[in-house]
């Protein structure tokens, strides 16, 4: 038994555990700041997410893609007046909450530019009749109008609600949202 020499010994490897735990410690706070990081992509709309996916706020101007002649004037479409309302994968609804948000008429979503039925390639297909950009747009946003005033009127019918309580339905007629020409 030896205990000055033992005890010199746990100082001695103290000495280096505590180092090492440093440097772990070290690599655990690198770790955990990487996950913070790249990690709140992952879990929520974090501030970091966000920083790197703009999320334009006010009003977006829409219009048909480049190829299409416009027959309307382009949409003025209030986005963070939705926020409240409306989930964002409501809308973007390809979204895993993982990846930038790209536009709705980008590759493989509502990239058909000529309708369906127009161009005799059948309106009766739906998974084609959605890509068609057009019907994207207006089956989301009047779809969702709509439904609004229909819940509405039933509740109005019911007597339960008061008008106060009643969401503000968005616009569902042509010039509210493709205002006529000055
Ligand atoms: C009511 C529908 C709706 C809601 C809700 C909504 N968005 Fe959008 N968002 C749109 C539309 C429409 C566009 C325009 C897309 C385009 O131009 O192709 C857009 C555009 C965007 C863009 C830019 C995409 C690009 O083209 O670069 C981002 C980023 C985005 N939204 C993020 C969000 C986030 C985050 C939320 C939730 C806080 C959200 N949006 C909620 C409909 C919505
Ligand atoms: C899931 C439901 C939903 C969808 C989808 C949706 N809206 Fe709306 N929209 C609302 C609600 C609710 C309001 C009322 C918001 C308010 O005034 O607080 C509204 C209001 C509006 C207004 C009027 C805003 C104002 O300030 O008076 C416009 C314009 C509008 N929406 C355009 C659009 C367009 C364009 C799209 C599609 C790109 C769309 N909305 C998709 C629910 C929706
Ligand atoms: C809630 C808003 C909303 C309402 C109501 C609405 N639209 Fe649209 N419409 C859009 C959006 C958004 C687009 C896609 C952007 C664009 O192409 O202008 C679009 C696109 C179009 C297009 C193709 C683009 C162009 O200019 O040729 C036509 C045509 C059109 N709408 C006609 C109508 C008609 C007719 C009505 C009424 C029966 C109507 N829209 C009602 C939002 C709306």
């Amino acid at each position: 038994m030896t205990p000055t020499i033992n005890h010199r010994k746990s100082l001695i490897s103290c000495a280096y555990h505590r180092e090492m735990r440093m440097r772990k410690i070290g690599i655990l706070y690198l770790f955990l700041s990487m996950v913070l990081v790249f990690g709140s992509i992952t879990i929520v709309v974090g501030q970091e997410d966000e920083a790197e996916m703009v999320v334009p706020m006010g009003i977006i101007e829409i219009g048909p893609p480049d190829s299409v002649e416009p027959a309307r004037t382009p949409v003025d479409f209030p986005h963070s007046t939705h926020f409240a309302s409306v989930d964002c994968r409501t809308c973007h609804h390809k979204w895993q909450g993982t990846e930038i948000i790209k536009g709705c008429a980008t590759t493989d979503c509502h990239d058909v530019t000529v309708s369906p039925t127009k161009s005799g390639k059948g309106g009766s297909n739906p998974d084609l009749a959605i890509r068609y950009y057009k019907t994207g747009y207006h089956q989301m946003c009047i779809g969702c109008h709509k439904e609004i005033k229909t819940q509405n009127k039933q509740l109005e019918a019911s007597f339960k609600e008061l008008k106060e309580t009643l969401t503000i339905p968005g616009p569902t007629s042509c010039i509210q949202c493709h205002p006529k020409e000055e």
